[in-house]
């Protein structure tokens, strides 16, 4: 299943989550740990007619990388808080088993946090806090944080990170000791502060008693009149609690994504990330940086891929594969030792082993190839059977047909499918010959081993093994052309 979910679509294309090893069988639950996802706001800074965390990051949207992570953490409860386009995001997600809490108004990531107070009602534990917009936090992160906040018995641990550039980001205040006091946010921060390197990633565990009740109090008297979430941080201090800070070892891991630049910057650690995978199963990549598969993706070990290819959505590659450059292969299922030569387009096809397609072709959605087909130059086909061994090697259209084993279909060849009111079918039958320039007026059925002469205008069905020619006579006029050249006409 493919996900292109644009601005201004009003058709949501449900996004479906991945199995993850453990899903079959007995689930696994992590007691005394849930998990809220602050997801409401739009995202302002994307400048956007779409909500920021369904804008498509290397394939899946935004969100689905948060939840994702969560549904790996096996948490008791998963709570995301949606306020915008929150009906097309739960449309989006209906496959993921998450309680989806309502913020109206976005009156800060604190306001946020509050909203999901009554689907936690039977829960005591750890809260995770987490953001639908930092796509690129990875498991073990996560699992440090919690390690570290169940050990060290705190009632509130924070993720940081250190940044060369800090700007943006709420920067950690500490005491003269090295404690954690307060967070303050970019647009309420002094010169001084915003000097500070240290900042929150926005992704922190609670104990949840304490958060709920510190939440409670805090005050929306800041430069953005919001409640932040922040501000319970600055409330344990008050209170004498220890704060325990937690630093990611990778600061790219905890980026946040509020700008159309950090969506590429993304975009890309995802990509290189997706690549490195590959690569150490066995797959050659030959210029990393201009591939581009999606995360959704599964390729064979031996499978070679030039440059400038996009691999999408729920396609399968097989092994010992070679995708040569310019592709874009949308949820195809790609047999072994297939061989896709430069620039062709592919969607939601079948292709069988050792099949060749290209260079220039165009497999539309509901193609099937059997083992040995070959595709070449300029050929489209949509929503047709073509069996082992058949061929088609130079432009030529085939829609809504079958054809049989060994067929050779000649080049300019096109199924006529189309009457201006319904598409018809056209069929073919085992080791046909169609020769160069036929046209197949559909419905019509060609009968196994017959020959189609070239040129012809089929018709009618053809019986078996017989050969059918539809064409004028040919006459040939001496001399005409020299007598017509001589009279200054040409
Ligand atoms: C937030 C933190 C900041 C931290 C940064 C890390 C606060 C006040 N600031 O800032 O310290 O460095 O994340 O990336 O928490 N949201 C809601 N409802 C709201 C407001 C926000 O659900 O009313 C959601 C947003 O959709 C987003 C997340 O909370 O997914 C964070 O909000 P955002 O506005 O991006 O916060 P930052 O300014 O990045
Ligand atoms: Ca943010």
């Amino acid at each position: 299943m493919r996900y292109n979910y644009a601005a201004g679509e009003e058709k949501v294309t449900p996004f479906s989550p991945p199995l993850l090893k453990g899903d079959i069988g007995r689930l696994r639950i992590m007691k005394g740990i849930s998990i809220i996802i602050m997801a409401a706001g739009l995202g302002t800074r994307m400048k956007s007619n779409l909500v920021k965390i369904l804008h498509p990051l290397a394939g899946m949207p935004m969100l689905a990388y948060t939840l994702n992570l969560s549904k790996s953490l096996r948490p008791e409860k998963t709570i995301a808080v949606i306020g915008h386009q929150a009906d097309k995001v739960k449309e989006a997600f209906s496959g993921y088993d998450v309680k989806w809490a309502i913020q109206k108004e976005q009156k800060g990531t604190g306001h946020a946090v509050m909203q999901a107070k009554n689907a936690l009602d039977n829960f005591s534990g750890t809260m995770i806090v987490l953001s639908g917009d930092t796509p690129l936090l990875k498991k073990e992160t996560i699992s440090k944080l919690i390690k570290s906040h169940k050990s060290k018995g705190n009632r509130v641990t924070i993720l940081t990170t250190e940044l060369n550039n800090s700007y943006g980001y709420g920067r950690v205040v500490t005491n003269a000791n090295g404690k954690v006091e307060r967070i303050v946010e970019e647009k309420d921060a002094s010169d001084a502060i915003k000097k500070i390197r240290l900042i929150n990633t926005g992704i922190y565990a609670f104990d949840k008693d304490f958060l709920f009740d510190s939440l409670s109090e805090i005050k929306p008297n800041n430069a953005q009149g919001e409640y932040y979430l922040t501000d319970v941080i600055g409330i344990a201090a008050k209170r004498g609690l220890e704060i325990n800070a937690v630093k990611a070892g990778d600061s790219d891991e905890v980026m946040g994504v509020n700008t159309r630049l950090e969506l590429a910057k993304a975009e890309r650690i995802i990509r290189r990330r997706i690549n490195e995978r590959w690569m150490l199963s066995g797959v050659t990549i030959i210029d990393p940086e201009t591939t581009f598969i999606d995360d959704t993706v599964e390729i064979g070990r031996d499978t070679i891929i030039y440059p400038n290819n996009f691999i999408c959505g729920k396609s399968r590659i097989g092994e010992g594969c070679t995708i040569y450059p310019n592709s874009r292969i949308i949820d195809a299922k790609i047999g072994k030792e297939v061989k896709i030569k430069d620039s062709c387009l592919i969607e939601e096809s079948k292709i069988g082993d050792k099949a060749s397609i290209g260079p220039f072709a165009h497999l539309r959605p509901h193609t099937e190839l059997g083992r040995d087909v070959k595709i070449g130059n300029f050929v489209e086909i949509k929503k047709s059977i073509i069996k082992d061994g058949a061929k088609a090697n130079h432009l030529t259209y085939l829609g809504d047909s079958v054809i049989g084993r060994n067929v050779n279909i000649g080049a300019g060849t096109i199924t006529c499918n189309y009457d201006g009111f319904k598409k018809h079918r056209t069929e073919i039958g085992d080791n046909v010959f169609v020769g160069s320039d036929v046209q197949f007026i559909a419905p019509v059925k060609i009968g196994k081993g017959a020959i189609v002469a070239a040129g012809t205008t089929v018709t009618e069905n053809v019986p078996a093994d017989s050969l059918v020619i539809s064409r004028t006579k040919q006459i040939s006029k001496k001399g005409w052309a020299k007598k017509r050249r001589r009279q200054g006409v040409y």
